[in-house]
């Protein structure tokens, strides 16, 4: 007999055809004649509910097994009289894969999301969790059909890397060498007294990536229109609800593209990628919208609704401080903003999205381009109510001498930055780019408050087990 999905099974009419259904028991209940089952195979949100008869020996069968086993469940698939469903499997034979004993912690229907990240290798079976990661699935699956569907080429930019990319975060080392040799004066460089990385897998000093973009600029400079969507790391020990020290990123970058078309492509993608979620995941939209974030549909449909304000950072110090409120982290022209002065500028002063630019270049990588003012870089961070900063980008400098400049300026070693140059050197052209931070756009669209239920292993501080 072909198995199906629930999803697939839950998608029928019953109208009495016989079939085969498999899963985990969410739930198994005995009441007077028959024992009822709540089946799970994450395939959907729903359960399907399969009605066993007793005595029989299916219901035997079902009487040894607990919370959490896997069955399948052969019956026929009639409409169901009872509320909360509209078909249910009347269950004839139960074939069991692997019980599950009274130790399985998923017990209750409801656990926090603290203790659930200490089993994130059962969470998933929670309805919570089950959901987030299906939304996930079908975010990335929005951003590449976004931008195939505007011709941009999806390229690959490495995980290791021997530059600091862009000072964007406390990087985290990669190395063969053993450290504990390295502490007793093994690999030391006589002349130097310094750690001898010539003799270290790469020959010099890697890390991990903190972003893809660029190298991601390399390949925009030939094939014009591309992204990158894969993981960075930043080992900052910000022990925030919004940081993660292992994340996903997508960043687009456009040749022949100034911070004006930045940001409409910023503005288009993201209402795209949200309106494809809320169209091809409605059920698990309204779980999310009944118990995690009541009103998140209409809330996300308002990003989708909405044009972009735009201001530049001088404006939105300005309001800031003439909004007098007073801010945990004060106010003044210079200051990086904080997450409180970006939900004021979306949740109160806008009630929107906000695209903030023309930052202060001293609060901002090396690479924005300089403007005129030879104080600001043009560069920009599009703001979502509840959450502040979701995507981060800019128009790069595309000047050979100002950005060696601004190398120099910035405390790096323009040697590092040498291929970066020569794409200044050979060709330059206006181009422009961001970053989404994929677990933060899962983060706003399914409401969850933590940004370790967005990703299905988290990595932070202290955190990498599983
Ligand atoms: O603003 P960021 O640092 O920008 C860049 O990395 C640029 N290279 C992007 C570009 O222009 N191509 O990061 C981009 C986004 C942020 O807006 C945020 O959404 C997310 O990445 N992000 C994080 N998400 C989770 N955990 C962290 N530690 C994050 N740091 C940044
Ligand atoms: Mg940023």
């Amino acid at each position: 007999m072909k198995s199906l999905r629930l999803r697939e099974i839950l998608s029928m009419k019953g109208e009495g055809q016989t079939l085969r259904a498999e899963g985990w028991i969410k739930t198994l209940r005995t009441s007077g004649s028959v024992i009822f089952v709540e089946l799970s195979d994450g395939s959907c949100m729903r359960n399907l509910q399969i009605v066993v008869p007793r005595p029989s020996e299916a219901a035997d069968t079902l009487s040894n097994l607990g919370t959490g086993a896997a069955i399948a469940c052969e019956g026929v698939l009639v409409a169901s009289q009872g509320k909360g469903q509209s078909v249910e499997l009347q269950g004839q034979q139960v074939e069991v894969f692997g019980n599950a004993d009274s130790s399985y912690p998923l017990q209750k229907k409801r656990h926090s999301f603290e203790f659930l990240r200490e089993i994130a290798h059962l969470r998933p079976r929670t309805n919570t969790i089950g959901a987030v990661a299906r939304v996930r699935s079908t975010l990335a699956y929005a951003i590449h059909t976004y931008f195939v569907e505007h011709g941009f080429a999806y390229v690959h930019t490495p995980i290791i890397t021997g530059s600091d990319a862009e000072g964007a975060g406390k990087m985290f080392q990669v190395t063969t060498l053993d450290l504990d040799e390295v502490a007793a004066g093994k690999h030391t460089d006589k002349e130097s007294g310094k750690v001898a990385y010539n003799k270290d897998f790469f020959t010099k000093k890697t890390h991990l990536s903190v972003s893809g973009q660029l190298n991601g600029e390399a390949y925009a400079l030939a094939l014009r229109d591309i992204y990158t969507f894969g993981p960075t790391f930043r080992a900052e020990n910000s022990n925030t609800p919004r940081h993660l020290a292992e994340f996903w990123m997508v960043e687009p970058e456009m040749a022949f593209c100034t911070l004006e078309g930045d940001m409409q492509w910023a503005e288009d993608f993201l209402k795209f990628i949200f309106k494809y979620v809320l169209d091809h995941c409605a059920e698990d939209m309204e779980f999310f919208n009944k118990w995690i974030e009541p009103g998140i549909i209409e809330k996300v449909q308002n990003v989708i609704n909405t044009p972009f304000v735009h201001m530049t950072y001088t404006e939105a110090v300005d309001a800031l401080i003439a909004s007098k409120k007073n801010f945990e982290f004060p106010v003044s022209w210079g200051v990086d903003l904080q997450t409180e002065h970006e939900r004021y500028l979306t949740e109160e002063l806008h009630n929107g999205p906000v695209i903030v630019t023309d930052y202060p270049k001293g609060i901002k990588a090396f690479y924005m381009k300089l403007n005129d003012d030879n104080e600001t870089v043009r560069g920009m961070d599009v703001l979502v109510p509840r959450l502040g900063e979701i995507i981060g980008g800019s128009e790069r400098e595309a000047d050979y001498d100002t950005l060696l400049r601004r190398i120099g300026e910035c405390g790096m070693d323009p040697k590092d930055y040498e291929w970066y140059l020569d794409l200044r050197r050979y060709g330059s052209v206006p181009h422009a780019g961001f970053g989404l931070g994929f677990a933060r756009a899962l983060l706003y669209i399914t409401g969850v408050q933590n940004i370790r239920e967005a990703i299905p292993f988290p990595r932070y501080s202290g955190h990498s087990e599983f």
